[in-house]
């Protein structure tokens, strides 16, 4: 019994490198994972608010704030899950809405993507928290996103496109999906943070990201669909075994979004 609370103090108390410890990667894939996290960290602004994603590569990142807590003490959260690592690693998460109404700044959005292309167009959603990465990508003046080089693709599409439907409308939006040429498929046990279900919509080749994103986010019943493409990233960090690579689309203005 003493042990067991002997433990659980050291749990409440335990010092940031014993987090990264716990999670040392073990994969070639984690490995990668945590270099971009790792990579993203130059591109915050210490001090201000952190926007935070969701899903096994921010898992990384939100481990390498934390052992820089001192200099990013605050973070606005796209999951309960992040959240909760989050608090975890010491790190405060502010009420999206109160930072807004309170003036501050969200410089910068950490995320990472099922999929990504040269436009930095992607498919998100994987974890299921896609509503809320939409919202706080769209509350942050810029997006970067982290992934290993498997999530960079020439067409979006290959992986399911994630779409949160309120629970009532599954079937309405599941007959229009299809109408499109997409095989939905309500996921196994998963209601997301808001309540609701989502679809996961094979088949799509998503040729027109921004016009198909436009399209199925006006329907009837549907919360939100996974495609980021009207806000595409502002910069893509993406590890491979060589180096993390910063890839920008063709055209865009360095570091603005
Ligand atoms: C969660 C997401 C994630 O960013 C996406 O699924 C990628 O996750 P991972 O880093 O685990 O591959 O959109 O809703």
């Amino acid at each position: 019994m003493c042990l067991l609370l002997k433990a659980a103090r050291f749990y409440r108390r335990r010092p940031a490198y014993y987090n990264l410890w716990m999670s040392t990667p073990n994969t070639p894939q984690d490995r990668l994972k945590r270099a971009a996290a790792r990579a993203a960290i130059d591109h915050l602004q210490p001090g201000e608010v952190v926007g935070v994603g969701s899903g096994s590569t921010v898992n990384f990142f939100i481990e390498e704030l934390g052992a820089r807590r001192d200099q990013f003490p605050t973070a606005v959260s796209s999951s309960s899950g992040s959240t909760e690592r989050l608090r975890a690693q010491g790190i405060n998460v502010l009420d999206l809405n109160e930072v807004i109404a309170s003036g501050r700044r969200i410089p910068v959005y950490v995320d990472g993507a099922d999929e990504i292309n040269a436009s930095l167009q992607m498919v998100k959603g994987g974890g299921g928290a896609l509503t809320r990465e939409k919202i706080v990508a769209a509350a942050s003046e810029r997006f970067v996103c982290i992934v290993d080089r498997s999530k960079w693709v020439d067409c979006l599409g290959r992986f399911p496109l994630p779409v949160e439907v309120i629970p009532m409308a599954v079937e309405l939006v599941s007959v229009r999906l299809r109408l499109i040429g997409g095989v939905p498929t309500v996921r196994e046990g998963k209601v997301t943070d808001n309540g609701n279900l989502i679809l996961d919509v094979a088949g799509l080749s998503i040729t027109h990201p921004d016009s198909l994103e436009a399209e199925i986010n006006q329907w009837a019943g549907v919360v939100t669909v996974g495609l980021f493409a009207r806000q595409p990233a502002s910069v893509a960090l993406v590890a491979t075994p060589e180096g993390v690579e910063e890839r920008r689309a063709a055209g865009a203005a360095p570091a603005t979004r």
